[in-house]
C-alpha cells in the first residue's frame, strides 16, 4: 500500500513534539510541504526532518495537486479558518484540537465539510491510545460503561495556559475529555454542570443519553510529580482503572489479566528507556520517574549553588523527557490510521468535525453552567 501525501501548516510545539517525527514515521504517511510563518524555524524543522517543500505562505501548500491531506497545528483561534480553506482547496484536514474556540466556528468547518465532502479528522488523539482502546473492550463486554471519573490535571496555570484568559482550559483541554466520554460511552451527553474552586480548578458532572454518569476533576496547578491523567470506569460489574495511560488494572472481569502495562511513546530526538521500563513495571515507574524530575527540578530552582553535580542535573533536565509525552495518548497510531484511510478511500474512525463540535457544545455548556450555578441540559 502506498502512502498518503500531506502538507503540515504549522511547525510549533505540537508539530514538533508529535507530527513532524510522526509523519515521518508513520507508514501510510509522506510529509511532502511543511508552512510556517517564522521562516527560520520551518527552514530548521523542514531540514531536520528531510521535508522536501517548505514555504511561509500555506496558500501555496494549498495549490499543489499532489497533496492530499494537511494537517493544521497552528493555534485554537486560527484552526477553523486554515480547515475550511484546507476543505475548500479539497484537501482532507487532519486539525489540532479544539477545532475552534466557539461553536460557531466549529460549525462553519462542518458546514464547509459536508460542501466539500473530504474528510475532518480532530486530533482527539485518546481514542487511539492502547490502554483506553482495551478499557472501551472491556467495558463494552461487560453491558458499558455506566459511571465514569477522570482526572485531568497538570501545570497548566503556571504553564502552557499561563498565557490564556482565567477559566479557559475548559475548551482548550477538557475538550479532550468530552470526546472520549462521548466515545467511551457510545452516547450523547444529557446535562452537565460545572463548580469550580477557583479559575481552572473545577468539577464537571454529565448525564448520557445511555445511562451513565461520569465526573471530570480538572485541575490546572498540580505539580508535575503527579500523573496528570486517570480514568475510571465501572460497568455493569467490573470496574476498569487506566493510571496515565501505562497501566490498566481490570476488577471483576472473569478470565482477564488483572493488571496490563504499555509502553509508552518515543520522540527520535530523546531517550527511550521509560519505553521498556513502562512495559516492565508500569505506574511504579512512572511514578518514579515523575517523582524524581520533580525532585530534581526543585533541587535546581531552591539550592543550585549548593549541588555539586549542578551540571548534570541540569544537563538530564535540559535532555528533557517530556513528561507529557512520554506515555502512549494514539497520536502515531491516530494519525497513521487518517493516512491510511487516506490511501484506502475508506473513512476513518478518527473524531470528526462533528465530534469537534459536540466537544466545544459541551465545553461552552460547561462554562455557562459555571456561570449560572445550573445543571445545563444539552
Ligand atoms: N493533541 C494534543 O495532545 C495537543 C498537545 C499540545 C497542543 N495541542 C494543540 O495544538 C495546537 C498548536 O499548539 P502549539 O503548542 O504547537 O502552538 P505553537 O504556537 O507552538 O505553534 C503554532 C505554530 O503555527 C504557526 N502558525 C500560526 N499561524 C500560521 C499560519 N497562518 N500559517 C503558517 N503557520 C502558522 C506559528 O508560527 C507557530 O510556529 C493548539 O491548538 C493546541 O491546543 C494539541
Amino acid at each position: 500500500m502506498g502512502k498518503a501525501i500531506f502538507g503540515l501548516i504549522g511547525v510549533g510545539g505540537i508539530a514538533q513534539s508529535q507530527h513532524l517525527p510522526n509523519l515521518a514515521r508513520a507508514p501510510h504517511a509522506f510529509l511532502k510541504t511543511a508552512c510556517d510563518l517564522r521562516g527560520d524555524l520551518l527552514a530548521a524543522m523542514a531540514d531536520k526532518y528531510a521535508v522536501p517543500h517548505r514555504t511561509t505562505d500555506h496558500r501555496q501548500l494549498l495549490a499543489d495537486p499532489e497533496i492530499q491531506a494537511v494537517v493544521v497545528a497552528t493555534r485554537e483561534d486560527q484552526q477553523a479558518p486554515l480547515a475550511i480553506e484546507c476543505l475548500t482547496a479539497g484537501k482532507h484536514v487532519y486539525v489540532e484540537k479544539p477545532l475552534a474556540e466557539t461553536v460557531e466556528a466549529c460549525e462553519a468547518v462542518v458546514a464547509a465539510q459536508q460542501r466539500a465532502g473530504k474528510w475532518v479528522a480532530v486530533d482527539f488523539n485518546r481514542r487511539f491510545a492502547p490502554a483506553y482502546r482495551r478499557a472501551a473492550e472491556l467495558a463494552w463486554s461487560d453491558g458499558g460503561p455506566k459511571n465514569i471519573h477522570y482526572r485531568i490535571s497538570d501545570t497548566y496555570v503556571r504553564g502552557w495556559g499561563r498565557g490564556c484568559p482565567p477559566g479557559v482550559r475548559v475548551i482548550h483541554e477538557v475538550c479532550h475529555i468530552f470526546d472520549l466520554l462521548r466515545w467511551l460511552t457510545r452516547s450523547e451527553a444529557a446535562s452537565i454542570y460545572t463548580v469550580k474552586s477557583r479559575d481552572d480548578d473545577e468539577i464537571t458532572t454529565l448525564t448520557f443519553a445511555s445511562g451513565c454518569v461520569a465526573s471530570i476533576t480538572s485541575s490546572g496547578y498540580v505539580t508535575t510529580d503527579l500523573p496528570k491523567e486517570r480514568l475510571e470506569l465501572i460497568c455493569d460489574q467490573g470496574t476498569v482503572i487506566v493510571e496515565e495511560f501505562v497501566e490498566l488494572r481490570a476488577f471483576g472481569f472473569r478470565g482477564v489479566e488483572p493488571v496490563t502495562r504499555y509502553a509508552g511513546h518515543s520522540h527520535p530526538d530523546r531517550e527511550y528507556s521509560h519505553k521498556p521500563l513502562f512495559a516492565k513495571v508500569g505506574a511504579e515507574a512512572l511514578y518514579a520517574m515523575r517523582r524524581t524530575a520533580w525532585e530534581l527540578s526543585v533541587s535546581l530552582a531552591e539550592e543550585p549553588d549548593a549541588l555539586p553535580d549542578l551540571a548534570e542535573r541540569q544537563r538530564f533536565l535540559q535532555s528533557g523527557q517530556m513528561w507529557n509525552y512520554m506515555v502512549d495518548k494514539g497520536w502515531l497510531a491516530a494519525l497513521d490510521h487518517f493516512a491510511e484511510c487516506v490511501v484506502a478511500g475508506r473513512t476513518p474512525e478518527n473524531a470528526t468535525a462533528r465530534d469537534g463540535l459536540a466537544a466545544s457544545r459541551l465545553a461552552h455548556a460547561a462554562i455557562q453552567s459555571r456561570e449560572s450555578g445550573q445543571v445545563v441540559r444539552v
